[in-house]
């Protein structure tokens, strides 16, 4: 036995039961439930090194880290703890918000599948969803649509700061600080403990990320500012802020209006990726929402999250025609780039609302013209899709690979591509917020970190320092 295998810590279920009937289609949560009604719930771990066995509680089939503490080699010892660079197998919380299946194609707000939600609701509807738990009936709809109408306005002194950035500044740079600065607008925000001070910035965030983002925008194009008009509906009074040049009113196609909407419904939430995590992480120290919705949206910015769908458009761009994408594809595969818009931490068959978005892309496409970068986009799918390249490592077509290309044929332009990212998934930042707020393990984030430095040592006299 080689030194590695002398310190291997063995772990078995303490029952053989596995054999439970499990549909498919079943979320990854439906079945540990099944599988816990005919099973123990324990499990033990053997410690190779010491000798010693130690039975874990197991908690919807997960053990929790601060039990492995208890395992060590002298009593003097801080103890085990689990090492996982970049959170790939760690549940940081118990959540009821998304239910996520990587390996089924699986995506559920609050239990109801996005292919339905796509189909039969409105943007504001899913963000009631999410943010309660249920859609709102009639009434409570109409409440909540007025509710976040009445919060659509901006205080003319976050116009003058927004309008202090330079013309070039990135819209998501303008958005990210726009959304901190209503943290000094709104000093009731802080007391993060009332429900119903809760819920009033929920409903200021909803109904001003839109205005922000079209501010941002028209920033970028020196373009004066379009206020809210809250006779149309979230996602038409967008497009009447981001578009209306001198007529009165922006006149909006009703098949474009619906595709944004359906944009932003699955956009909404995607429970504990990089930038709800960084809500979550930020508002464990009971910070106010606003600069814990403006930390999340910095971690959306990167290429590798909310921002692959500006970096996909710029890849099509790039690649130009269908002839040459045979010559990107080597490239990707020598490692010289990524292909933008594939790939997935949890998906590991297909992205659901990649499926939603390739479908919607046709529609907007009915009524705009066809993007002809879709035949780029179409063809980079077809060549990746067959090669055991991406095949073997389970590389698919993300959220981001198709939405690109719908809002280019919808006249935005590309640096505004993660801002239209960040205004529906700003209900899920909140909706996770308030799930954390009322949760009674509710600790400040404080991961551990493995120390590989070195030893102690003393601080040499500048003089001595070796150059
Ligand atoms: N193109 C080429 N190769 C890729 C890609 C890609 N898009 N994604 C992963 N790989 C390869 C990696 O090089 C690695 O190969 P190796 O095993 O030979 O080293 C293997 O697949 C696993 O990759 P990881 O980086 O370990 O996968 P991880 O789960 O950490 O990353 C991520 C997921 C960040 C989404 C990645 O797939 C990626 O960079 N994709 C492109 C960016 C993108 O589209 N991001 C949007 C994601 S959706 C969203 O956030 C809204």
């Amino acid at each position: 036995m080689n030194g590695w295998d002398m310190r291997r810590i063995e772990v078995s279920r303490t029952d053989h039961m596995f054999a439970a009937s499990v549909k498919p289609e079943t979320s990854a949560l439906e079945k540990v439930r099944k599988l816990e009604v005919t099973m123990p719930d324990t499990i033990t771990l053997t410690d190779n090194r010491t000798g010693k066995q130690y039975e874990l509680p197991l908690v919807n089939g997960n053990i929790r880290a601060s039990d492995l503490r208890q395992v060590k080699v002298e009593d003097t010892d801080f103890g085990m703890m689990s090492y996982d660079p970049g959170y790939s197998n760690t549940a940081s919380c118990q959540s009821s918000v998304t239910d996520l299946d990587g390996e089924a194609g699986i995506l559920r707000y609050r239990g109801y599948p996005i292919e339905q939600l796509a189909e039969k609701c409105t943007f504001l509807e899913v963000a009631y969803l999410l943010l309660h738990g249920e859609l709102p009936d009639e009434s409570q709809r109409l409440n909540w649509e007025l509710q976040v109408k009445h919060h659509t306005m901006l205080h003319e002194k976050t116009k003058q700061l927004m309008s202090g950035f330079n013309y070039d500044a990135h819209p998501m740079g303008v958005f990210i600080s726009s959304i901190a600065a209503l943290s000094t607008f709104y000093r009731d925000a802080k007391d993060v403990d009332d429900p119903e001070c809760r819920l009033l910035q929920v409903t200021r965030l909803i109904g001003k990320t839109p205005t922000i983002a079209s501010y941002a925008y028209r920033n970028s194009r020196g373009l004066p500012y379009i206020y809210p008009d809250n006779d149309l509906s979230y996602t038409a009074n967008f497009l009447n802020m981001m578009h209306r040049m001198v007529e009165p009113r922006y006149q909006t196609d009703p098949v474009l209006e619906r595709a944004l909407d359906v944009l932003f419904i699955l956009h909404a939430d995607h429970e504990q990726n990089c930038s709800t995590s960084t809500m979550r992480n930020i508002a464990s120290s009971l910070s106010d929402p606003f600069v814990s919705t403006a930390g999340a949206a910095a971690a959306l910015y990167g290429p590798l999250h909310g921002g692959a769908n500006e970096a996909v458009l710029r890849m099509l761009k790039d690649i130009a025609t269908p002839d040459r994408v045979p010559d990107y594809i080597a490239r990707v595969k020598k490692g010289e780039m990524r292909l933008m818009g594939f790939g997935h931490r949890i998906y590991k068959s297909y992205d659901p609302r990649a499926r939603i978005i390739k479908k919607t892309a046709y529609d907007v496409f009915e009524v705009t013209g066809k993007n002809p970068l879709i035949d780029v986009a179409l063809e980079l799918e077809r060549i990746a899709l067959d090669d055991d390249y991406f095949v073997s490592r389970s590389l698919y077509p993300n959220v981001d690979f198709y939405s690109g290309l719908i809002y280019e044929a919808m006249g935005f332009p590309t640096s505004i591509f993660t801002v239209l990212f960040a205004i529906p998934r700003t209900a899920g930042w909140l909706a996770q917020w308030m799930e954390l707020m009322e949760d009674p393990e509710l600790r400040i984030a404080r991961p551990r970190q493995d120390y590989i430095g070195g030893g102690v040592r003393d601080v040499p006299r500048r003089e001595d320092r070796a150059a």
